[in-house]
């Protein structure tokens, strides 16, 4: 096993890291104070506060390491805030914390196996951190000085760099020169080099250079000269996936397929390979496992294959906190003919702890659609705010937080700064809400096509309807 296995670079990192953004886009976290009691409207969040307070504390005990391989599942009705507290709780975690959401529909979709999909999922939400030693030149530039060949082709140069307590000259290549460039380093800039990647990073300007503040620009940072050394040998720690690890050392995919975000399916000997070298840093205290969260929405759209490989890897060592969401009550688990509590098999719900969510109370709802138009930047009159409110007590919150969008679009044809009543009356002819959609369609019987959905088995139930 000769494989050297790399960890990419962190600029590679970055890009590939995605927000999501619309319909949640106005929670910030779950709103707790420090003894993870929930403020009442918080962070975007309103209400539900067990809900809250129980995925404060399953956060706690991962950001303490103490849980993983564990999993923890969200029931209630639609629209009463499941994934919304999921992904609040993705805003709470550490920076360095993986947390992956999918939708269980998802599986199903990629080009690859259920189960590779999954584990993939899985292998995304385990994070290895990673401390390596690296040399650094680090000084302040007192002169750079380029030579160009009298065809201008080759450059050399010469780097002279200082600390205050010594002073050195660097002979520079073609390369160093393009990044001192690149990064516009001049005399007086302080400056790092990393000596394996040949990166610069500017520190700053020299305090000694502070008089010439006006010709640089307000946003200029200031620092001392640093002392010491000019090479010095620093650590530094950064976290990757393992999945990240698995593509970037997989030989038919390598760093273009993070970015095209095709990876394809991934052997599973080098799966083995890279735990096991994983291993090998741990053991050497060169990296240690940041187990992370895998969200999976709307789970009860896996089937039994994907639970039974669910059951078996949350038993794995590398294993995340699964958190899953489900509306249903008792339904019927995808690929048998069985009907079981949330559509899961009993013996995956029997490692789950559950939490459930409830249907919203007048006020709480009212003080979400007020959260949801500050986000939208959108005004209701009082009066548009209440019969907004009643509309969701009626229909859903997920209708009525759409409608303040469509009423939007109808006031401004108006030429009207703010939503009222009318502009809602408008827009609910224009967008059904379920119920009336369901009426619609039975009042239309036989001049619809699929309308005969379903036999008694396929029928699934939501809780609390
Ligand atoms: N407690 C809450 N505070 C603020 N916004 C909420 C809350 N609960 C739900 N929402 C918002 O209401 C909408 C529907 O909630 P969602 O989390 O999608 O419901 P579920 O996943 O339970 O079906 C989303 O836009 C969500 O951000
Ligand atoms: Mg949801």
């Amino acid at each position: 096993m000769a494989m050297s296995i790399t960890t990419g670079t962190s600029e590679l990192r970055d890009v590939t890291k995605m927000e999501r953004i619309g319909a949640h886009s106005h929670i910030r976290g779950l709103g707790l104070d420090d003894r993870l009691e929930p403020r009442a409207n918080s962070q975007g969040l309103v209400g539900q506060a067990k809900a809250r307070k129980a995925a404060g504390m399953i956060l706690k005990m991962v950001q303490e390491g103490k849980i993983a391989g564990r999993a923890m599942l969200f029931a209630g009705p639609p629209s009463t805030g499941k994934t919304a507290i999921a992904l609040g709780m993705a805003q709470s975690l550490g920076p360095d914390v993986p947390f992956t959401i999918i939708t269980a529909s998802e599986v199903f979709s990629l080009s690859m196996s259920k189960t590779e999909a999954l584990t993939q999922a899985f292998r995304r939400s385990i994070g290895v951190r990673i401390k390596e030693e690296t040399e650094l030149i680090e000084g302040q530039v007192v002169e750079i000085q380029i030579d160009r060949s009298l065809t201008g082709a080759t450059k050399t140069g010469k780097l002279t760099i200082k600390t205050t307590d010594m002073e050195t000259v660097y002979d520079l290549g073609m390369k160093m020169i393009e990044a001192l460039t690149k990064e516009k380093v001049l005399a007086g800039d302080v400056i790092a080099i990393d000596k394996t990647s040949g990166k610069v990073t500017k520190l700053g300007r020299s305090f000694a250079q502070s008089r010439d503040y006006d010709a640089m620009g307000a946003d200029t940072k200031f620092v001392q000269c640093p002392e010491g050394e000019i090479q010095k040998r620093k650590e530094v720690v950064h976290t990757v996936s393992l999945h990240e690890i698995d593509v970037i050392n997989s030989r038919t995919q390598g760093f273009l397929a993070l970015f095209a975000g095709d990876t394809g399916e991934i052997k599973p000997e080098l799966r083995n390979q890279i735990n096991a070298k994983v291993a090998e840093w741990r053991e050497e205290g060169k990296a240690e496992i940041v187990p992370g969260i895998l969200f999976i929405d709307e789970v009860h759209m896996l089937d039994i294959e994907c639970f039974s490989f669910l059951n078996r890897a949350l038993e794995g060592e590398l294993a995340p906190l699964v958190i899953m969401a489900s509306n249903r009550g008792m339904a019927r688990i995808r690929g048998t003919k069985f009907r079981s509590p949330h559509g899961l098999p009993v013996d995956l719900l029997d490692r789950v702890l559950i939490v459930s969510t409830k249907p919203y109370t007048e006020e709480e709802v009212q003080q979400i659609i007020q959260i949801r138009c500050q986000e939208e930047d959108t005004q209701l009159t009082p009066d548009a705010l209440t019969v907004l409110t009643s509309m969701s007590m009626q229909t859903t919150l997920r209708y009525a937080l759409n409608l303040i969008a469509c009423g939007k679009v109808v006031a401004r044809k108006r030429k009207a700064e703010m939503v009222d009543v009318e502009d809602l009356r408008r827009a609910y002819t224009y967008f059904m809400d379920e119920k009336r959609s369901v009426q619609w369609l039975k009042e239309q019987q036989g001049s619809l096509v699929f309308e005969e959905v379903g036999s008694k088995e396929d029928e699934l139930m939501d809780i609390g309807q």
